[in-house]
């Protein structure tokens, strides 16, 4: 559902010559987090957009005394003061317009994020499988390695639901793109610590910002999503936290997920090799995902 838009202050203005409108907008983004408010502050003339700037409410940390509220209706009395003061200078030292929204295009291809560290592990044979059985459907198929990869941890600074992108300029946007793309998202993950590891799940946390970026499209599903997932011990206990990150991520991001697969009891390299079952599971799975997606 789209986030409900009330204007809060307006301002209609001559300067230099030509008419000014200043709108400031509230969007209560609720939906995404709880009491998350957005606030936008536009300039236009003549129906095109000048200057746009934005701020929300999970920027702002209790402690300070700043809020969101307040920095936008701060902006839109200092926008209107310039304007009527000096205007070519004013319009000359506006930020860029920030691009949010990228363009709907038909999902295609399959992107394999292979979370293990550990070259030529099990998870390294997850993802050549998931991948092999793409390619054989005629999919084009990607496959990423975090832990190769320039991707700094999220900060939570939020900053995205302003923009739509992260202020990190990484490998991660190439990432976002093939994602957001893409008609079948798998990850490969060991079980480390119970957990997905350190640099798949600062991979994960990154996605906040193609979250963020949703807010500003009427996008809504975004293909289908498996999890391949292994762990040294015993028992499907091992795969609770797993499990949990992986359907976070995907339900983060309106992905479909479908039934994992999880296999126990693999610790050394190339274990997996002497189950070509789990080859022929993998397999299936992902035709499944691609016949539905
Ligand atoms: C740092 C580390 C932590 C691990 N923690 C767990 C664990 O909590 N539970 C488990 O069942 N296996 C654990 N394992 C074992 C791995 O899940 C297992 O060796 C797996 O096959 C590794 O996958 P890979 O070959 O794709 O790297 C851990 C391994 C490492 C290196």
């Amino acid at each position: 559902m789209e986030p409900a838009v009330i204007a809060i202050m307006e301002r209609s203005l001559n300067a230099g010559g030509s008419a000014y409108h200043i709108v400031m907008t509230e969007e209560d983004l609720s939906s995404s987090y709880p009491g998350m408010k957005r606030y936008t502050v536009r300039l236009s003339s003549e129906g095109r957009t000048l200057g746009l700037v934005r701020t929300n409410s999970y920027e702002y940390p209790p402690s300070t005394s700043l809020r969101a509220r307040d920095v936008a209706a701060e902006t839109t009395t200092r926008w209107e003061e310039h304007l009527l003061r000096d205007p070519d200078t004013f319009l000359s030292s506006l930020p860029p317009i920030p691009a949010t929204g990228r363009r709907i295009l038909p999902k295609r291809g399959v992107v394999i994020i292979q979370g293990s560290p550990r070259p030529g592990g099990n998870c390294a044979l997850l993802a050549s499988w998931a991948a092999d059985a793409a390619r054989q459907r005629g999919e084009e198929a990607t496959v990423h390695f975090p832990h190769d990869l320039d991707i700094h941890p999220c900060i939570g600074c939020y900053q995205c639901y302003n923009t739509g992108t992260c202020i990190f300029d990484d490998d991660m946007a190439a990432i976002i793109e093939d994602v957001s793309r893409s008609r079948l998202v798998v990850v490969c993950s060991p079980v480390y610590t119970n957990s997905v590891p350190a640099g798949l799940k600062a991979l994960i946390d990154r996605f906040q910002a193609l979250h963020a970026e949703r807010t500003f499209s009427a996008e809504t599903g975004t293909g289908k999503g498996l999890l391949l997932a292994v762990a040294g011990r015993q028992g499907s206990q091992n795969f609770r936290c797993v499990k949990a990150v992986a359907g976070a991520f995907f339900s983060l991001l309106g992905i479909t997920p479908a039934n994992p697969i999880l296999i126990d009891g693999m610790d050394q390299k190339g274990d997996l090799n002497s189950f070509p079952d789990v080859r022929e599971q993998v397999r299936t799975s992902v035709n499944e995902c691609l016949i539905e997606g």
